[in-house]
């Protein structure tokens, strides 16, 4: 069900992509990482955001990630920041809790992406996937926490957990919820950016980021952000939606117009990441991706399981380089 990246990874990232819209070959090697990736966003053509009341658009090629293009190097900035969406999940934060409403599909995602998280850094960390308390001793970082609806079993299960999300309203009600147990009473929440972690010179063993990407600034500052927290060999876990097709129909216009999952807009079509971007910003960012799962949906029994079907929802795990990479690219 889970795939190592060498070499299965590489042959899942190429049969995924999208046939409409080009594809990013893992280690072209006609084309630095950093290149391919140019290549692939200059091609796109820019798209609105169908955040109208109407069905969105049909798919359009999409747009290039907004903000300042950092290929160039320098370090992180506060301008992973996407007001926009910030103002978004500001308009939902006393919901987080709510099994049935707005992060119902986060809720109903959860115990998949912990077992994905489970597996990967218990075989990282050489721990007993077994023990009730695996993570124990292990710093990790839950950056973009929201209600802290990850942050809560990952304490549970041993962790010493911090938990940051850029709205105040999100932290405050995590933090209210977690006070009321004491496993998770101990959850360091902070009302913050990943960027402003690096300043502080913040590192973690493990360093988790589900469904952020996709509504940050600039994703590639993001991973840079990302893997600056990130202990030399630690783990870093992205999760987020792939920018195909498949992802349109289901992600947006089903779960958002048709079963209104999620409030209209939630997500653009035009920022969400496909593998091979995410895999390449990472490694550009000294994280080599290693291992990754597709989430896949049974309607009948409403539930989410782990699969080799990257094509809408993925999760990517990745280990930090020992040393920084050198050749800039
Ligand atoms: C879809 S929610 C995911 C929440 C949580 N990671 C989960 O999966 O349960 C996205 C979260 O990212 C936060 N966010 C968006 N941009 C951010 C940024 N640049 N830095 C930190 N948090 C951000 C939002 O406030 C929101 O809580």
């Amino acid at each position: 069900m889970l795939r190592r990246v060498p070499p299965s990874l590489r042959r899942a990232l190429l049969s995924s992509a999208s046939p409409h819209y080009g594809r990013v070959h893992v280690r072209n090697p006609s084309l630095s990482p950093s290149q391919a990736l140019l290549h692939q966003w200059r091609r796109q053509a820019s798209v609105a955001s169908p955040s109208a009341p109407t069905p969105p658009p049909p798919p359009p090629p999409p747009s290039p990630p907004r903000g300042p293009s950092r290929l160039g190097g320098g370090g992180p900035t506060v301008s992973s920041l996407n007001p926009a969406e910030v103002a978004k999940f500001a308009a939902l934060a006393e919901t987080w809790w709510d099994a049935n409403g707005p992060f119902k599909p986060l809720h109903l995602m959860n115990p998949t992406r912990l077992s994905f998280i489970r597996s990967t850094l218990c075989r990282h960390f050489r721990r007993d996937p077994y023990s009730s308390k695996p993570f124990e001793g292990l710093k990790v970082i839950d950056v973009g926490c929201g209600g802290g609806i990850l942050s809560e079993p990952l304490a549970r299960m041993g962790a010493t957990v911090t938990a940051i999300d850029a709205v105040d309203k999100n932290i405050t009600i995590a933090s209210i919820h977690a006070a009321s147990d004491p496993t998770t009473a101990s959850i360091e929440y902070c009302s913050t950016t990943a960027e402003a972690l690096v300043k502080e010179k913040r590192m973690f063993d493990a360093v988790i980021s589900l469904e952020v990407i996709e509504h940050v600034a600039n994703p590639l500052e993001f991973c840079e952000s990302l893997s600056a927290l990130t202990v030399p060999n630690g783990a870093t876990v992205v999760s987020t939606i792939n920018r195909s097709m498949r992802a349109y129909a289901t992600a947006i216009v089903a779960a958002e117009y048709i079963l209104r999952w999620l409030p209209r807009g939630t997500h653009e079509w035009s920022k969400l990441v496909t593998p091979e971007e995410l895999s390449l910003m990472l490694q550009k960012a000294s994280v080599s991706v290693e291992e990754m799962a597709g989430f896949v949906y049974n309607l009948l029994s409403g539930e989410w399981s782990l699969s080799n079907d990257i094509s809408v929802n993925y999760i990517a795990f990745g280990v930090k380089s020992e040393m920084p990479s050198t050749n800039g690219t």
